[in-house]
């Protein structure tokens, strides 16, 4: 009797009902890029990045580590550690302006993504987070938060989180964020206003708006979006959106 089309816009439509967690926050065209920077990215090589790589506003000089090969076009450049393309302000048009877009886009999420009231969880484990399992929701600490033990993000697909950290975020070596039940690092927000460290061989997963640096230590790995204010270090780490 029924059409399975009908049957899966009911579930689709129920599916979305339940979604658990905040709003989604916009990332704008902030969005199209793996790895974002005002002042700089340096790796330490050899990293995996797989995404594109862009800083703004400071030039290509803000790209170490990377041995680049510009492109005949001079918009952007390659190097072998990116599967993807770099870019930088000092490149040619359409690049700068490009830039200067997804800085300012990136700025409106951070704002966003800082601005969210009504948290679920405040001050949860007073920031030591580890060994904990967090379902969707809005949580804010107005500390730091540490992570040392393996943490577990459980909730479905369409089901998001948004972490708001006052200060740092630091994950200890070899400790990792887990998912589980379908949850998805797209979904999730880390929004820090202090420095963010994954510390050598662990893994994070989800969207990092840093308002200063995000550093990977050697072996690190993030399921991931760096985005930050200031700049991002690699240390023959891997990250993949
Ligand atoms: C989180 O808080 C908001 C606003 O108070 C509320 O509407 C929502 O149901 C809460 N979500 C969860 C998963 O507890």
């Amino acid at each position: 009797m029924f059409s399975s089309l009908f049957i899966v816009s009911i579930l689709t439509a129920l599916s979305s009902v339940a979604a658990k967690g905040p709003a989604a926050v916009n990332l704008r065209t902030a969005g199209n890029f793996a790895i974002l920077a005002k002042t700089g990215v340096s790796t330490v090589p050899p990293s995996v990045i797989t995404g594109s790589v862009a800083v703004s506003p400071i030039s290509a000089t803000g790209l170490t580590g990377f041995s680049l090969t510009v492109d005949p076009s001079g918009q952007s450049s390659t190097s072998i550690q990116v599967v993807g393309k770099l870019f930088a302000a000092s490149y040619a048009a359409p690049t700068p302006s490009t830039l200067t877009t997804a800085i300012s886009d990136m700025g409106t999420a951070f704002t966003d993504a800082t601005g969210r009231a009504n948290p679920n969880f405040s001050n949860l484990a007073n920031g030591a987070i580890g060994g904990l399992t967090l379902a969707p929701g809005l949580y804010k600490w107005t500390s730091p938060v540490s992570i040392g033990s393996d943490v577990t993000i459980s909730g479905g697909a369409t089901d998001t989180w948004i972490f708001q950290v006052t200060g740092t975020l630091t994950v200890a070596a070899g400790k990792k964020m887990v998912l589980k039940g379908g949850a998805l690092a797209k979904n999730i927000v880390w929004v820090t206003t202090g420095s963010v460290t994954v510390a050598s061989g662990s893994h994070i997963e989800g969207v990092v708006l840093g308002k200063t640096a995000i550093t990977l230590q050697t072996g690190a790995t993030a399921n991931s979006r760096l985005l930050s204010q200031t700049f991002v270090a690699l240390q023959k780490a891997t990250v993949t959106n």
